[in-house]
C-alpha cells in the first residue's frame, strides 16, 4: 500500500516526529510511506500551485494518510494550518474525500488532546475516514513497551486501510449564518482608568462583521485604546522550531522582522484582546503563527495578572474544542478570561450591548485584579509545564527553569509540609484500632472545623 505522511514539522525531516514515521517505514516494508514536508516548504508551497499540485497528486494515488505533526501550542503549527487552508482554498478537498486517515503527534502532552481534537474536525471535514489517532509524547519511541504500541498502531492503520474498516464521523459539518453587523453608535462613555488596552486584530477585510465589532470596541471608550491589525505586523514566517531562544529567550527572527518588537512593545498592556474570524475550527494560520511565535518566551507565562478577551465573528458554538482552547489560554499565561463574544445571534442591537457589556468588564475586572479560579486547563497545565522544566526541559530551556525558581513555579506536593506532616501524624494514629474506629466517625464533622472557623471569623 501506498501511504501519504504529511510532515506538519517545520524542521522538516530533522524532526523527532519523522523519526517515528521512519521506525514504522522499517517495521512494515511492505507499504511505502511516502513522506511530504508539508509545514517545513510552506512557502514554496503557497508560491508555487505546481508544487501543491504535485502535493495532492501524491495524496490521490495514495490509499491511506497518516498527518504526522508535532504539537504547537494547543494546535499544530501555523505553516501545517495553512496547508490545510490552501486545501480549501485550492479547492483540494475531493482528493481526500473517502480516503482513510489517521493523525501521530509528537508533544510533551500539553494539550494534545485539543490538537488531536483539530486534526479528527478537519478529516471529517474533508469526508475522510478516520482511524483513531496516536499521540506520543517525544520520548515514547526510546521505551520498549511504547513502541511496541506504536507498531500495533500503525499496523491497525493498515488493517483497516486494507479491510476498509467502516468508520464514522464525530463532527458535524459547520454552518455559517449569512448575516451583516451594522454597529449602532458607540456610547464613548466607558473610562478606561488609566488601563493600556491592546487589541490584536485578524481582519481581513473593511467591511467583515469583525471590523466592524473591532471598531465598536473601540468607541466604546472614552480615551484611544490601541488596535493592531496582524497585516501590519511584518513576519518572515512561523516559529522554526529551532529552540535559538531556549537560553535567553532571544529569537533568531529578532531584528530581522516585526514580531519581537510588536511583542515587547505590548508587555505592559492591563488589557490583551484578540479579534478574530473562525476559519476551519481554529482561527487563521496568520493568528496562530502570532501564536507560535510568542514561544521565544519558553514556557514562561506572559499575561501574568493581566485580563484577556475575545471578539470572535463565526459559529463558535459549534466548536466545542475552540472554546477549550479559549478558556485555556488565559489561563496558561497567568491571566484572566474576562469574556468573550461573536457575533453568532445575528442582531446587531443585540452584539452592540454585548461588546459595550465586555468594554466595561475588561476595565472593572482590571481594576480589580479580577481573576477567576483555574480549572483543570490551568491547574493541570501549570503541572505538565513544572513537571518538564524541572528535569527534561531543564536543558535547553534554561531561562524558564530560572523563572519557575524565581517565582516559586516548582510548587511540588512534597514541599507541602504542613499536610505532610499532618498526614504523618494522623496515620501513625489510625494504626491504633480504637483511635482508628473513632477518626473514622469523626471525618465529616472534623474536616470542616478549618473551613467553619473562617466564617466565623472572616
Ligand atoms: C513553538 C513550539 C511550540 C510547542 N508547543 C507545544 C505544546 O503546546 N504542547 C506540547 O506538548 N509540546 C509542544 N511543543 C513540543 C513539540 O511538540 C515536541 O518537541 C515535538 O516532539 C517536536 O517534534 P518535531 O521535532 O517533529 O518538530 C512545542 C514546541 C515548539 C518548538
Amino acid at each position: 500500500m501506498k501511504i501519504a505522511v504529511l510532515n506538519g514539522s517545520p524542521k522538516g525531516e530533522i524532526s523527532v516526529t519523522v523519526q517515528y514515521i521512519k521506525l514504522i517505514q522499517k517495521k512494515f516494508p511492505q507499504h511505502e510511506l511516502k513522506l511530504i514536508n508539508v509545514a517545513h516548504d510552506i512557502i514554496k508551497i503557497e508560491k508555487d500551485d505546481g508544487l501543491f499540485k504535485s502535493i495532492i497528486e501524491e495524496v490521490r494515488q495514495s490509499d491511506g494518510v497518516i498527518w504526522a505533526f508535532p504539537l504547537y501550542v494547543f494546535l499544530v503549527c501555523s505553516q501545517y494550518k495553512r496547508f490545510i487552508e490552501l486545501i480549501a482554498e485550492r479547492g483540494a478537498q475531493k482528493e481526500f474525500a473517502g480516503k482513510y486517515a489517521t493523525a501521530l503527534s509528537t508533544s510533551v502532552h500539553f494539550f494534545d488532546n485539543t490538537a488531536q481534537n483539530y486534526m479528527h474536525g478537519i478529516c471529517d471535514d474533508l469526508d475522510m475516514r478516520y482511524i483513531e489517532p496516536f499521540s506520543a509524547d517525544m520520548d515514547d519511541i526510546m521505551i520498549d513497551n511504547l513502541r511496541r504500541l506504536l507498531l500495533k498502531w500503525a499496523d491497525n492503520f493498515f488493517i483497516a486501510v486494507e479491510k476498509r474498516t467502516p468508520t464514522m464521523k464525530l463532527n458535524a459539518p459547520i454552518v455559517y449564518k449569512k448575516f451583516t453587523y451594522q454597529p449602532g453608535k458607540g456610547s464613548g462613555k466607558i473610562e478606561t482608568k488609566g488601563m493600556k488596552i491592546r487589541v490584536l486584530a485578524d481582519i481581513t477585510g473593511e467591511k467583515s462583521n469583525l471590523a466592524k465589532m473591532v471598531q465598536r470596541f473601540k468607541e466604546s471608550f472614552k480615551s484611544d485604546i490601541q488596535v493592531i491589525r496582524t497585516s501590519d505586523v511584518k513576519m518572515r514566517g512561523g516559529c522554526l522550531g529551532c529552540m535559538q531562544c531556549a537560553f535567553d529567550n532571544i529569537c533568531v527572527y529578532q531584528g530581522k522582522d516585526g514580531f519581537v518588537d510588536y511583542f515587547n512593545a505590548g508587555r505592559d498592556a492591563d488589557i490583551i484582546i484578540f479579534a478574530a474570524e473562525i476559519v476551519d475550527r481554529f482561527f487563521s494560520s496568520r493568528l496562530k503563527m502570532f501564536w507560535d511565535r510568542s514561544f521565544f518566551n519558553g514556557h514562561i507565562p506572559t499575561a501574568v495578572d493581566k485580563q484577556m478577551g475575545f471578539i470572535i465573528s463565526g459559529p463558535l458554538s459549534q466548536v466545542a474544542n475552540l472554546q477549550e482552547i479559549i478558556n485555556a489560554m488565559p489561563q496558561i499565561s497567568g491571566g484572566n478570561l474576562a469574556g468573550v463574544i461573536t457575533d453568532e445571534c445575528a442582531d446587531s442591537g443585540q452584539i452592540d450591548k454585548l461588546i459595550e457589556g465586555f468594554a466595561a468588564k475588561c476595565i472593572d475586572n482590571a481594576e480589580h485584579t479580577y481573576m477567576l479560579p483555574r480549572t483543570f486547563l490551568g491547574v493541570g497545565g501549570h503541572k505538565i509545564f513544572r513537571d518538564q522544566i524541572w528535569a527534561r526541559l531543564s536543558f535547553p530551556f534554561t531561562a524558564d527553569y530560572r523563572y519557575y525558581e524565581a517565582h516559586g513555579l516548582f510548587d511540588f506536593p512534597q514541599q507541602d509540609t504542613r499536610y505532610l506532616e499532618f498526614s504523618k501524624q494522623m496515620i501513625e494514629m489510625i494504626k491504633d484500632p480504637k483511635m482508628k474506629e473513632m477518626v473514622r466517625k469523626m471525618m465529616k464533622t472534623e474536616m470542616l472545623k478549618g473551613y467553619a472557623k473562617i466564617v466565623e471569623t472572616k
